[in-house]
């Protein structure tokens, strides 16, 4: 009779594996990109849809939805709030670790309702300018900002952003944190075309999103903010670092991560973490990312829990960081 009783169990229990639809199947998964179509987070998104397409065997459907807004905040706080089914993923950055320090009210909470799928890369900055912008050295374009306090305009993709960041951790160093009128925008990618046309002055964006434009001589470039000189890349080799203009230890990378609502099936999460692993080494994935700038991370910095431990370890670093700055949003 026992022996009935267990043939009968496991018979159910492969019938409802076997019924469990494979993931994801034939319904689309949506990449949630909380900034503006066209801007750096954007591109970050479209190319790892596409590698992960290649790698779940094309079955796999990505589809990118832009939620922008209260600098990435509010697209983040729709992830959290999903189905945790796997069919809505957050792709963000540095704002999983700037939010939660600038924002006293925060509708989500970056490290209790996210599972991590793991990290993606990290992308270099690059302080940048209208192309009328009297100054073609760091140097002629720092003394223009002083000579010109509370005249001049910096361009931002919302309060939390990474190039809100940027231009706040930089303007804090230039001792003069009121210089610059701060202009948020939904998403770097409308912020650069203001920048581009002359209607706002500065900014501090990823190179994913300001190589192409420095090229084309389309805005002015004064300086990375890695710590050590781009001496690899072809374009950015020749801008110093803010650390040579004398900010001592100044050095900001964007990385970027993979997020699900809190409570996605483990198996899913697995298997969304492996795809991920492989599209990260799709020669065409990395190929199009480095040719901008970008430094695709490696397994162990993608593993979920290091990244996990890494966005806490930012949260701490940037809590006096942006207290001593002393700009908070509620
Ligand atoms: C940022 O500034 O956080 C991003 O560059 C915004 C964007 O991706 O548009």
């Amino acid at each position: 009779m026992k022996k009935l009783v267990v043939l009968a169990l496991a018979a159910a229990a492969s019938l409802a594996h076997a019924q469990a639809p494979a993931y994801p199947g034939s319904k689309p998964v949506t990449f949630v990109v909380p900034f503006a179509a066209g801007g750096p987070t954007d591109r970050v998104a479209r190319d790892l849809a596409e590698a992960m397409r290649k790698v779940m065997g094309g079955q796999a459907n990505f589809v990118i939805e832009n939620v922008n807004g209260a600098g990435g905040t509010i697209g983040a706080a729709k992830v959290a709030k999903s189905a945790p089914d796997g069919y809505t993923l957050l792709i963000h950055h540095i704002g999983m670790a700037a939010a939660p320090v600038l924002y006293r009210k925060l509708s989500y909470k970056s490290l209790e309702d996210f599972e991590y799928l793991g990290m993606i890369n990290e992308v270099p900055m690059t302080l940048i300018g209208k192309p009328q912008l009297p100054a073609n050295t760091y140097r002629d374009f720092e003394n223009y900002i002083r000579a010109n306090a509370g005249k001049l305009n910096i361009a931002h993709a919302g309060l939390g952003s990474a190039s809100h960041l940027c231009g706040l951790l930089w303007q804090s160093r230039l001792n003069a944190s009121d210089a610059m009128v701060t202009i948020p925008f939904g998403g770097t990618a409308p912020a650069m075309n203001a920048l581009v046309g002359g209607q706002v002055d500065v900014m501090c964006d990823q190179t994913t999103n300001t190589t192409a434009q420095i090229e084309a001589g389309r805005v002015k470039a004064f300086a990375v903010t890695t710590a050590r000189p781009m001496s690899n890349h072809k374009l950015l080799k020749d801008y110093p670092t803010l650390q040579e203009m004398g900010m001592k230890g100044f050095e900001l990378t964007i990385w970027h991560g993979m997020y699900a609502p809190k409570g996605t099936p483990a198996a899913i999460q697995a298997q969304l973490n492996e795809a991920l692993k492989k599209a990260l080494k799709d020669p065409e994935f990395i190929k199009k990312q480095e040719g901008l700038g970008a430094i695709i991370v490696n397994d162990k910095r993608l593993d979920p829990a290091n990244h996990k431990a890494f966005v806490a370890s930012e949260i701490a670093k940037l809590k006096p960081v942006v207290e001593a700055a002393g700009k908070f949003a509620d």
